[in-house]
C-alpha cells in the first residue's frame, strides 16, 4: 500500500518538508492550504522534480481537507512564523486558532493518522493539536528535539573538524532558550565530548544551540528556519511510514517519565507505526533534573496560555 502524508501550511517549513518528503520516497504527498494558488503551485513545481530526480510518487496541492483523507502521518506547520524582536510565545494566541481548526479538521478525514505539529510555540501547539484532534497520546508528536539536535551536533562537529554524521548528542526540553543540550552524553563515535573540547568551549556551543532558531532569525528578518526544520519533521514522518523505530528527541505527552506528569516535552522517544511506541527514560543528574524542571515551567506557562 502507497503511504499517503498531509502537509498542512505550504509556507516555507511546508514546502521544504514536501520537498524532503518528496526526494526520499515516502508516498504520495498532500500540500494543503488555506491560500488558494501557492499549495497547487508549489505542489506542481515539485512533481515535475520527478523525472530528474527519479522520484516515483505523486504530490498534490489542494484548498480542500478532502483531498487529505486516509493519510498516514499529518505534519501541520500552517501558523505565523517568528519574525526579528519576536519570542515563540508572541505567536501563541495566533498560531492556537490556527492549529486548532488545522487538527481537527485534519483527523476528521483521517482519523487514523499520526500528527506531527511543527508550528511554534510547538511545545504548545502540539497540546493544542493533541486536545482539538481527539487523538491518543501517543500520536500527536511536536518536532523540536531532532531540529535542536541537529544543531548541536552540527556546531559540536565544527569545532572539532569531524563529520556531522559521527556526532551523537541530544537536546531535551522545551523548544526554547531553556532547552536542555545534553553534555554529558554527547559523544564522536562513541567518544565522550567532554575529553575532546575545554568547558568553556561547550558551554558556549550550548549557548548558541539554545540560540540556534532567532540566529537565523536575524539573518533573514523576515521570517525563520525553514530548510532543518522542514527535514527534522520528515526524518520523525519516515520513521512512523516504515515502523523503523527510530530513538529520536520530540515533544512527546510525559506521565511520570523523568519525574513529570501531564505535558508535552521534549524527551528521547522510539518512533514506530503507532507514533511513540514509548519515552526513553534515563538517570537524569541532580543539575539536568533542575534544568528540565525549567523547560517544564515554561512549557506548563505555554499551555495555560492556550487556554485549553
Ligand atoms: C527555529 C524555529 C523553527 O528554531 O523555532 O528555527
Amino acid at each position: 500500500m502507497r503511504k499517503k502524508i498531509t502537509i498542512i501550511g505550504a509556507g516555507n517549513v511546508g514546502a521544504t518538508a514536501a520537498h524532503w518528503a518528496m526526494t526520499r520516497e515516502l508516498g504520495d504527498v498532500v500540500l494543503m492550504d488555506v491560500v488558494e494558488g501557492i499549495p497547487q503551485g508549489k505542489g506542481l513545481d515539485l512533481l515535475q522534480g520527478g523525472p530528474v530526480d527519479g522520484f516515483s510518487y505523486r504530490i498534490e496541492g489542494t484548498n480542500d481537507y478532502r483531498d487529505t483523507a486516509g493519510s498516514d502521518v499529518v505534519i501541520i506547520t500552517a501558523g505565523l512564523a517568528r519574525k526579528p524582536g519576536m519570542s515563540r510565545d508572541d505567536l501563541l494566541a495566533k498560531n492556537v486558532a490556527i492549529v486548532k481548526s488545522c487538527a481537527a479538521e485534519a483527523v476528521r478525514h483521517s482519523p487514523d493518522c499520526v500528527l506531527i505539529v511543527v508550528t511554534n510555540p510547538i511545545d504548545a501547539m502540539v497540546y493544542t493539536a493533541f486536545k482539538a484532534s481527539g487523538l491518543p497520546k501517543r500520536r500527536v508528536i511536536g518536532m523540536a528535539g531532532v531540529l535542536d539536535s541537529a544543531r548541536y551536533r552540527t556546531f559540536l562537529a565544527e569545532a572539532l573538524n569531524v563529520s556531522a554524521r559521527d556526532v551523537n548528542a541530544m537536546v531535551m526540553g522545551v523548544h526554547g532558550d531553556n532547552m536542555l543540550p545534553l553534555v554529558r552524553l554527547a559523544n564522536v563515535a562513541g567518544v565522550p565530548v567532554t575529553d575532546l573540547l575545554s568547558q568553556e568551549k561547550l558551554a558556549e556551543i550550548v549557548k548558541r544551540t539554545q540560540h540556534g532558531g532567532i540566529e537565523i532569525v536575524n539573518h533573514l528578518k523576515t521570517g525563520s528556519a525553514f530548510y532543518t526544520p522542514g527535514l527534522a519533521a520528515v526524518e520523525m514522518a519516515e520513521a512512523v511510514l516504515k515502523d523503523s523505530r527510530r530513538v529520536l528527541p520530540c515533544a512527546a505527552f510525559v506521565e511520570g517519565e523523568f519525574g513529570i506528569s501531564g505535558c508535552f516535552l521534549g524527551v528521547p522517544v522510539v518512533l514506530g507505526a503507532g507514533g511513540v511506541e514509548r519515552i526513553v527514560e534515563f538517570a537524569l543528574t541532580a543539575e539536568e533534573r533542575a534544568a528540565l524542571a525549567q523547560s517544564e515551567a515554561v512549557v506548563r506557562k505555554q499551555m495555560a496560555a492556550t487556554g485549553l
